[in-house]
C-alpha cells in the first residue's frame, strides 16, 4: 500500500481525527475492523440465547419483563454492529454466512450453558460487566460508525449489569439454597469471563497494529485488571467467595492480583470445542432457516414497490 497514504492516515488517526465510511483508508484498517465489528455483532446476536433460554422461567412477571428486555436490547445491538460493519463494504448477508458456516468467531463466553435461575444473574453482573469495561473506550475508537453505536449499547449495557447485580442481591439475601446457587453460577462464569478480554498481551496477535489505529485504547490485560478490580468488592458485598485461591490484594499497587487462567480451555472454546458451541451454531442456522419467509416476503414486497413507482 502506498506509503503516502499509511502515513496521512496514521497522521488524522494520531490528531484524533474520525474516519468515516468514504474516507480513504487502508485495506489493514479496513479489514481489522470488518472483523472486530463482526465479531462483535455475531456475539450479540449468539448472546441472546444463553439467557432466552430462562425467559419463559424466569421467576417473576417483573423478572421476565426484564430478561425478555434485555435480550431484545441484545438483537438490536446486533443489528447496529451489522448496520456499522456494512459501511466497510461487506454485506450483511455475508457477514451473517460467515457466522452460520462457523467461519466466524464470537465471543467464548456464549458457548457456555445456563444452568439455573442464578446464572441470568451472573450473566448480567459478570458477563455485561465485562462488556461494559471493554465497550466503554470503543466509544472513542477511531471509527465513526462503530464508535457512535458503542455510546447506546453502552447505556443498555449499564441497565442489563444493574438487573444481573439485583438478582444476585437478591439471591444472596435469601435461603440457604439461594445462596449456594448463587455461588455456584459465580463458581462457573468467574474464569470465562476473564477471558471474554482475550489473549493475554504478549500473545495478542492485533493488538499492537488496533493500539496504533486507536480501535483499542486498553489493551487485554489492561481492561482485564480493571475489570477484576471492579467486581471483587461486589462479590465482596453479595457475602459469595471467588473461585480463586491465589486472589490478593496488593496494597502496593491497588490492584487485585489473580491466579493463572487456563488459557487450554480458552483456545479449545474458540476452536469450536466449549460445552455449547454446537448447541448455538445450530440453534442460530435454525431460527435463519425458519426466517427465510420473512426474507423472501419483504423482497417481493420491495420489488412490488419498486414496480410500482416505476410503471
Ligand atoms: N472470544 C472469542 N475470540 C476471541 C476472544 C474471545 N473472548 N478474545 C479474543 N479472541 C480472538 C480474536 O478475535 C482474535 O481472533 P481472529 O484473529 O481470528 O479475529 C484472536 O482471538 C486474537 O486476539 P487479539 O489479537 O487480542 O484480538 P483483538 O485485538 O481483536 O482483541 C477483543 C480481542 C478484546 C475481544 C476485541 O476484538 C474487542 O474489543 N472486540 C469488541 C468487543 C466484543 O466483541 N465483545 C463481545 C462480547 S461482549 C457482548 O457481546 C455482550
Amino acid at each position: 500500500e502506498d506509503a503516502a497514504l499509511l502515513e496521512a492516515f496514521q497522521a488524522r488517526i494520531d490528531a484524533e481525527d474520525r474516519i468515516e465510511p468514504n474516507d480513504r483508508m487502508p485495506a489493514a484498517y479496513r479489514k481489522t475492523l470488518t472483523r472486530q465489528i463482526s465479531q462483535h455483532a455475531h456475539s450479540e446476536i449468539v448472546g441472546m440465547l444463553p439467557e432466552g433460554n430462562w425467559i419463559t422461567r424466569a421467576p417473576s412477571l417483573r423478572r421476565k419483563a426484564a430478561l425478555l428486555a434485555k435480550v431484545q436490547d441484545e438483537c438490536g445491538h446486533g443489528l447496529y454492529l451489522y448496520a456499522a460493519a456494512e459501511t466497510l463494504g461487506t454485506s450483511r448477508e455475508e457477514l451473517v454466512d460467515q457466522l452460520l458456516t462457523g467461519k466466524a468467531k464470537y465471543s467464548s463466553i456464549f458457548n457456555y450453558p445456563t444452568l439455573t435461575w442464578a446464572d441470568i444473574g451472573a450473566i448480567g453482573w459478570l458477563v455485561d460487566g465485562a462488556a461494559i469495561m471493554n465497550q466503554i473506550p470503543l466509544c472513542r475508537c477511531s471509527y465513526g460508525p462503530y464508535a457512535r453505536a458503542m455510546i447506546r449499547v453502552c447505556k443498555e449495557e449499564s441497565f442489563h449489569q444493574r438487573q444481573g447485580y439485583e438478582i444476585m442481591v437478591t439471591l444472596s439475601k435469601g435461603n440457604e439454597a439461594q445462596r449456594e446457587m448463587a455461588q455456584d453460577a459465580l463458581n462457573r462464569w468467574w474464569w470465562p469471563c476473564l477471558m471474554m478480554f482475550g489473549p493475554p498481551d504478549a500473545a495478542s496477535q492485533h493488538s499492537d497494529q488496533s493500539t496504533k489505529w486507536k480501535i483499542k485504547r486498553f489493551s487485554n490485560d489492561e481492561l482485564r485488571q480493571k475489570f477484576v478490580d471492579a467486581t471483587v468488592p461486589q462479590a465482596h458485598y453479595l457475602g459469595l467467595t471467588l473461585p480463586d485461591p491465589d486472589l490478593k490484594f496488593n496494597e502496593q499497587t491497588g490492584h487485585w492480583e489473580y491466579g493463572a487462567i487456563d488459557w487450554d480451555e480458552f483456545k479449545q472454546v474458540i476452536a469450536g470445542n466449549g460445552p455449547c458451541n454446537r448447541d448455538r451454531l445450530a440453534a442460530r442456522n435454525k431460527a435463519h432457516a425458519e426466517g427465510a419467509w420473512v426474507r423472501e416476503a419483504a423482497l417481493a414486497y420491495a420489488e412490488k414497490r419498486h414496480a410500482r413507482k416505476a410503471a
